[in-house]
């Protein structure tokens, strides 16, 4: 599985993003070391505080299915340009992957692949 494969997954589980509210929608696609992949999209609710972000979608649906081994994770958004993931998605991904890989697509096509611990330095763990 390439980067531009998950990348690509990703693009398509953007399609089913629920996101009436922000109109942001995003795709995950959950790559697992035994190369199974989960998707995720964005689900937002009328309480806003309800709404599940699309790589704890990926990474939720994965984790109830058993699975709990993941190499990388590809987000991509409407914004067409890199979608850092939020600092509550980071710490889910460091409870089961701290070596995790995030797969990113800049607007220009670029992509980047980044390390969490670039991203969540110092985390708590207990
Ligand atoms: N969102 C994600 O799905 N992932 C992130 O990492 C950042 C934010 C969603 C939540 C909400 O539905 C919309 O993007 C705007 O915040």
């Amino acid at each position: 599985m390439t980067n531009t494969e998950l990348l690509s997954i990703a693009d398509k589980a953007m399609e089913n993003a629920y996101a009436p509210y922000s109109k942001f929608k995003v795709g995950a696609a959950l790559l697992c070391k035994d190369r199974t992949v989960f998707t995720g999209c964005n689900i937002e609710n009328a309480t806003y505080g309800a709404t599940n972000c699309a790589e704890r979608t990926a990474i939720f649906k994965a984790v109830s299915e058993g699975q709990r081994d993941f190499e990388a994770i590809a987000i991509v958004s409407s914004s067409g340009d890199e979608t850092f993931p939020c600092g509550i998605c980071r710490q889910v991904m460091a409870e089961f992957a701290p070596e995790l890989k995030i797969i990113l697509r800049s607007s220009s096509g670029e992509e980047t692949c980044y390390k969490l611990m670039e991203l969540l330095p110092k985390t708590f763990t207990l």
